[in-house]
Formats: C-alpha cells, sequence, structure tokens
C-alpha cells in the first residue's frame, strides 16, 4: 500500500476497526477521492498508532475488516504499517465517514465568506425571469430563485427519484456522477476534462449569461461561471429541491445562480442567454425534446448550445440489452442523429457531436 496522506484529512477523529474478529477503538486520518480515470471513488488514511492492534497485527498487517465512524461505516484494508507506527487502510465506494463532513470543510474554506457578491448574482439571476409578472411571485429565501411554489419535483421513475434524494444530492459531485460516467464508457473524459469541453464549446468568455439547464448540485454552473468576468452570469436551473440546495451550499458565487423551475417552461424570453448547456439530463426528462426545443428558444441568434446525454450503440443485440436496463431505470437511449438532426432542421450551424461509449457530445451556433 503506498497512499500518501498529505495535507488536511477530509475526516478525522474516532473510529471501530473490526479486524481478526476483534474490535478496537482507534484514531483515524481519512480522505478520499474520485478517481479519473474509472470514475470510482477511492477513500484512503492511517490508524494512529495504538499498541493492542500492534500486538495483532504485526508490521505488516494485510487483512480486511470494517471501518466505522459515527456517519458510516465499510470494509477495509488495512496494509502495512509507516514509519510513525500509523497503520495505512483504504477502501473504494462509499466511505466510513460522512461526506457532508467533507464538503462542509471545502464550503467554509472557499467559498463566500462575503455573501454579498453571491447575492447580487442572485438577484441578477432574479431580473432575467420572464414573464415580469412571475417576478413577484417567485420566492429567493432559500438562497435560489424557486419559481415553483408549493409543486414538488416528480418521481415518476428510479432515476428521477434518485435525483431528488438528497442523500444522492449529497454525494452526486463526488461520487455519483464520476461512477455514472465510468458506467456510460466515457473512456478517459474525467468530469475535469467534461466541464473543460464544455467551455470551449460553449465559447464562454466575458461578460456572457449561460444557462445550465439541469444544473444538478451546480458541479459545472460554478465551473462555466469561473470563465466569465465583469456582469458575466451563469445560471444553474433544475427541478430537484434536493440538487438546488446542495447547488447553493457548495457551488454559488459572485457569478453563479440557481433557479427552481421546470426545463420544459423555460421562464425566459426568446434569445435571453448567450449559450446554453445541457448536460446528463435529457435521457433523465419524459419530455426530452421539448425541453431541447425550449433551450434554442432561449438561445440569442449567434449563441452556442452544448449538450451531453446518451446515445444508443450501434449494433442490434447490445442496442436491446442497454436499452431494456436503461428502460427499467427511467433512463433513455437516443439514436445517434437525433440532436444532430434536430439542430439542422432548427438552421443551426457549426453542428459537432463527439460520441464516446454510450455517451454524445453536441455543439452547435444558433442562427
Ligand atoms: C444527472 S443530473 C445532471 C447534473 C449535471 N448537469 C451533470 O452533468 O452532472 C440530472 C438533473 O436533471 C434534473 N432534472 C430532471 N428533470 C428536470 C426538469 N424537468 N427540469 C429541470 N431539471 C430537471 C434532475 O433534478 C437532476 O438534477
Amino acid at each position: 500500500m503506498t497512499t500518501e496522506l498529505a495535507g488536511e484529512p477530509d475526516f478525522r477523529g474516532p473510529a471501530t476497526l473490526e479486524v481478526a474478529g476483534r474490535a478496537f477503538e482507534v484514531d483515524v486520518d481519512l480522505r478520499g477521492r474520485s478517481q479519473p480515470i474509472d470514475g470510482i471513488f477511492r477513500w484512503y488514511g492511517r490508524v494512529r498508532p495504538h499498541a493492542e492492534l500492534r500486538d495483532l497485527l504485526g508490521e505488516s498487517g494485510n487483512k480486511t475488516g470494517f471501518l466505522s465512524t459515527e456517519t458510516g461505516s465499510a470494509a477495509v484494508t488495512v496494509g502495512d504499517i509507516d514509519f510513525w507506527g500509523r497503520y495505512r487502510v483504504q477502501g473504494r465506494s462509499a466511505p466510513p465517514y460522512s461526506l457532508e463532513t467533507d464538503l462542509h470543510i471545502h464550503h467554509q474554506e472557499e467559498f463566500v465568506t462575503d455573501p454579498a457578491p453571491a447575492d447580487a448574482a442572485l438577484n441578477r439571476a432574479l431580473a432575467m425571469i420572464e414573464p415580469a409578472s412571475l417576478r413577484e411571485q417567485v420566492t429567493t429565501d432559500g438562497g435560489y430563485v424557486e419559481t415553483l411554489r408549493d409543486v414538488r419535483a416528480p418521481n415518476p421513475t428510479m432515476a428521477s427519484r434518485a435525483m431528488n434524494n438528497r442523500g444522492v444530492a449529497a454525494i452526486y459531485e463526488k461520487i455519483w456522477r464520476p461512477f455514472g460516467v465510468s458506467m456510460m464508457g466515457i473512456g478517459g473524459l474525467s468530469m475535469s476534462a467534461e466541464r473543460a469541453k464544455a467551455v470551449t464549446d460553449l465559447q464562454l468568455r466575458g461578460s456572457q449569461r449561460v444557462l445550465d439547464v439541469a444544473s444538478g448540485p451546480g458541479n459545472f454552473t460554478k465551473f462555466l461561471s469561473e470563465h466569465l468576468t465583469g456582469d458575466g452570469l451563469a445560471v444553474g436551473f433544475d427541478i430537484s429541491e434536493a440538487m438546488i440546495a446542495r447547488a447553493v451550499r457548495d457551488n454559488r458565487g459572485a457569478r453563479a445562480a440557481y433557479v427552481r423551475g421546470d426545463a420544459s417552461h423555460l421562464p425566459y424570453a426568446g434569445g435571453a442567454f448567450d449559450a446554453v448547456c445541457c448536460y446528463a439530463a435529457l435521457y433523465l426528462v419524459p419530455e426530452p425534446f421539448r425541453v431541447v426545443d425550449e433551450l434554442i428558444r432561449v438561445l440569442r441568434p449567434g449563441g452556442r448550445i452544448a449538450i451531453m446525454t446518451s446515445c444508443e450503440l450501434g449494433s442490434a443485440p447490445m442496442r436491446t440489452v442497454v436499452g431494456v436496463g436503461s428502460g427499467r431505470m427511467g433512463v433513455r437511449m437516443f439514436p445517434k442523429n437525433q440532436f444532430t438532426d434536430i439542430f439542422d432542421r432548427a438552421g443551426m450551424t457549426d453542428i459537432e457531436q463527439e460520441i464516446r461509449g454510450l455517451a454524445q457530445f453536441v455543439s452547435a451556433t444558433k442562427q
């Protein structure tokens, strides 16, 4: 085991280590991250020196067991001992500590110590809502623009239930999304590479206004906003209360604000945005073609659109296997030419498509 733990851990504190048929109260330092290649969350760390544990395991460790903290538990591999007498430990997938703690530290350190710029971004997002009469009815109490007061996000499929779940929203950016990407076989394209691709495809710059539709916890919105200057604004738009709450908590900023609404009826004037993005969502929504029409409608002439969605595989037997599995979860597979044809029929130009595994990235310019 060669894992290193430089810098601040994600979790530091007491834990119970069950190994070789015994339980030990230990102190641990743990941290984790999703690997860019396979998208799997791996966590690792150290058990502080513990005499009884050392008596049992000796120098080499090399045992599997169970590690629990107050907020979670997980299978663990206990490795060898380091120079300071600490056992190395590691595991994969859900870690034995709450990622809430991790995100909380992250939040405090990096974001919005002065709330005023984020509030200003929220007010600018509010000012964009059309018709103007709707603006009078919406609230901003939760730190986002709420256009669907008293209307809960619908829960018709397994996939939509997951998107509306607070637990999933909490782990979405770090675990769920990277895992989903690896399942779709987006070979070698990490989420940071996907974000960079979105910025390039949207040709983001200066004081543009960009709409990130189905923004989830804002994992793209904040990044897009960081490529804008001056009065630039990235609006993350999503229907899930859980996702929007997470976005406000983790990913608001001086040029990033969030709106809760239904992408089938975008509350914006035609041509309101310089760029429109919709990643990893069209395959989940019940009316994907209506949503695409809306994306095109709110884009100004000359503006750029970029979407990432599912793509059917070429061979008929594989299409059937993947189609049945995804259909059960509430995920739709689109033929290769579906969106290029839609953009073409809408008179768009510079249409580009990149297919990776079960995913397709399509971008275009509105005329
Ligand atoms: C898989 S997440 C995508 C998040 C982010 N764009 C990404 O690429 O990781 C899909 C999002 O679509 C949202 N969504 C589903 N139906 C929607 C609708 N009708 N209007 C707005 N958002 C919707 C869900 O709430 C969920 O947050």
